[in-house]
């Protein structure tokens, strides 16, 4: 039985650097309130015909470079990420192309903030029964072409923004590296608390004009009843990761959380008794990017070498569906 390691990380954000005074100028809101209420000051954009797999390809180049692999390295690739380049073909394989990767399969996993941990599941249990050695894991989206720029989809545009990150996962024979459990969930009732509705193979036609003039093509979201799910829902798979694992929160060297709101992490942190210096938080700099949100964070930690190679980590998530997950790890 093998473990999947991580051996490699990277990420990319586009060059636009959109500030929250920069939204001011486009709807009714303030620097101060988007601080104050979800602790974000700028995000990235990308310029127009930039798709999720263009971030894909920069983040996964570099996670490739950090592992010390090659393209033709790759085993597999898992793509996650809910604002793909195209209805279909999905992103995965636009990801393989631009790699010039074998002709390995690619996957595109559609669960939202939860998609990056939902993935680095696939790629466990491929390395952990020997079908796969290496598999790129990569989240990435492309917010900012899908989002209302007036005064009535601002509770949703303030927070998003776009990027990438990756991760590469290898198979190791250590039994104490890799990723020691994953949990993932899922409750289907609340779909529509947090949805883009529209274009929808429910209807025909799938959008129309009237559809488009109205706004009902954009993410809608209850944002206090997401809020209070998500705080809950984090905390339980936390503790439910530790517990599993036969850890402590001591134990711990480093919880990396979804960036959806700086409050929401705050509050989960408070719930758990965590140090602040036990959670990493860096949506001040990018806001929410949904499935790479997390492998973004992971860079950066290792980057700045706030961990060290055989500390545990959990990696926790919530968003839209409602999906959540905890993954725990020892580097
Ligand atoms: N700028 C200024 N005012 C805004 C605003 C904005 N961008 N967005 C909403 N408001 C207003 C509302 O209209 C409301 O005004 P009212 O009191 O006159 O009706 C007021 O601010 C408070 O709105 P409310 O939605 O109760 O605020 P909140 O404190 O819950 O914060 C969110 C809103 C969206 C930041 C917060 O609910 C949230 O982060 N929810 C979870 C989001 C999330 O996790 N999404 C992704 C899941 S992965």
């Amino acid at each position: 039985m093998y473990r999947a390691k991580i051996v490699g990380t990277g990420f990319y954000v586009p060059p636009r650097v959109i500030t929250n005074h920069d939204l001011e100028k486009l709807m009714d809101t303030s620097d101060e309130w988007i601080q104050q209420r979800t602790g974000i000051k700028e995000r990235y954009y990308v310029e127009d015909g930039v798709g999720a797999s263009d971030l894909a390809y920069e983040a996964s180049k570099r996670a490739l470079e950090s592992a010390g692999l090659k393209p033709e390295d790759i085993d597999f690739i898992v793509f996650a990420t809910l604002s793909p380049d195209y209805t279909f073909p999905g992103s995965g394989v636009l990801l393989q192309q631009k790699l010039s990767a074998r002709h390995v399969g690619a996957l595109d996993v559609r669960d939202q903030c939860t998609g990056f941990l939902y993935s680095l599941m696939v790629a466990d249990n491929a390395i952990r029964v020997g079908q796969y050695k290496n598999v790129l894991v990569v989240g990435a989206e492309v917010h900012s072409t899908g989002l209302d720029y007036s005064t009535e989809g601002r509770d949703v545009t303030v927070l998003f923004g776009d990027g990438a990150g990756a991760v590469i996962l290898t198979a190791t024979e250590e039994k104490d590296r890799g990723i020691l459990s994953t949990h993932l969930y899922s409750d289907g009732t609340y779909a529509d608390r947090l949805w883009a509705e529209w274009p929808s193979s429910r209807r025909l036609p799938r959008v129309t004009h009237k559809i488009l003039e109205e706004g009902k093509h954009f993410p809608k979201m209850d944002g206090p009843f997401v809020f209070k799910h998500a705080v809950r829902r984090m905390v339980e798979v936390i503790k439910e990761a530790l517990d599993t694992n036969g850890y402590t929160l001591d134990d711990v060297a480093m919880i990396i959380p979804h960036q959806a709101n700086l409050r929401i992490n705050q509050m989960v942190a408070r719930q758990l008794k965590l140090p602040e210096n036990k959670m990493y938080n860096n949506i001040d700099r990018y806001g929410n990017t949904t499935a790479a949100t997390i492998p973004i964070a992971l860079t950066e930690v290792l980057e700045k070498e706030l961990v060290k190679d055989g500390d545990l980590i959990i990696m926790v998530s919530f968003g839209a569906g409602f999906t959540w997950a905890s993954v725990a790890a020892i580097l």
